[in-house]
């Protein structure tokens, strides 16, 4: 068994929690801010690789504390893009382990390309504009859901006449050159993202339904199995043909 250590015992860190023995893996450590531990030599307990599933504010300075202590890192929290840079760096002068992903289901990373498939073939046809939504519980602490990013950036990237994406309210007409993304919490949904291309005759709308979280504490597992024996930084979308 490997030794393995849960950052963040929330939903996503139980489920790990649940399933990390299927996986191989030995929980040594189980970082709680409930419980008054924290990511230091002391609390961590030999762990050699950990899973981190906490908040955008706190991700980071987890992340950087693991590569210092020479843990290797699976990080599921989403929110904290804009650090990506930094972090990067501060795996290749550690010569540290990192994968992170807005999300780690693999159908959800099918649906990734299914979206950047559809995004080049609506490129051929004038007549569609695209929109997206995304609905998740009411407990999710961010808001779009990284996933509604990284759905959004695809589209961006892939779309001729798209420049811009904007995720809040419109109190005014979209412009022509902008993709409206929005987001809807309630109850319990585990997650759900819709892209529609609407034309004048008819409407395209391409769905992902989340069932239960499980595939995304599975995939958690699979990646930092994956990182064991490697070293540097990966995106859950470009290794999952490996996992
Ligand atoms: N990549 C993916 O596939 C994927 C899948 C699901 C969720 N997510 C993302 O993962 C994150 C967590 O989701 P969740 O549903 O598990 O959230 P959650 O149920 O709110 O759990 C977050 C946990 O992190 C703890 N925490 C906060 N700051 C911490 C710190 N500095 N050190 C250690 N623990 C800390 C919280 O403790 P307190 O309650 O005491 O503050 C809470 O127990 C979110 O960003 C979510 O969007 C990603």
């Amino acid at each position: 068994m490997r030794k393995l250590a849960i950052i963040g015992y929330g939903q996503m860190g139980k489920l790990v929690d649940e399933l990390a023995g299927d996986y191989g893996f030995e929980i040594v450590s189980r970082i709680d801010p409930q419980k008054g531990t924290e990511v230091c030599a002391g609390d961590m307990n030999g762990a050699e690789i950990a899973i981190e599933f906490t908040e955008p504010g706190a991700a980071v300075n987890n992340i950087r504390k693991c590569l210092e202590l020479g843990i290797k890192v699976v990080c599921g929290t989403t929110g904290w893009n804009d650090k990506l840079e930094e972090i990067i760096k501060e795996v290749t002068k550690h010569k540290g382990a990192l994968v992170y992903g807005s999300n780690f289901s693999p159908g959800m990373n099918l649906f990734y390309k299914i979206v950047e498939s559809a995004a080049e073939i609506m490129n051929h046809s004038e007549d569609y504009d695209v929109y997206g939504y995304e609905l998740h519980h009411r407990h999710k602490k961010d808001s779009p859901s990284g996933t509604a990013k990284q759905l959004a950036q695809i589209l961006l990237s892939k779309l001729k006449n798209k420049e811009q994406v904007v995720y809040e309210c419109l109190e005014r007409k979209r412009t022509d050159k902008e993709i409206h993304f929005a987001s809807v919490r309630g109850g319990e949904i585990p997650g759900e993202h819709i892209i529609g291309f609407d034309s004048a005759f008819d409407s395209i709308e391409l769905k992902h339904v989340a069932r239960n979280r499980k595939g995304l504490a599975a995939g958690a597992l699979q990646a930092a199995w994956f990182l064991l024996s490697r070293q540097g930084c990966y995106n859950f979308r470009d290794i999952l043909g490996e996992l």
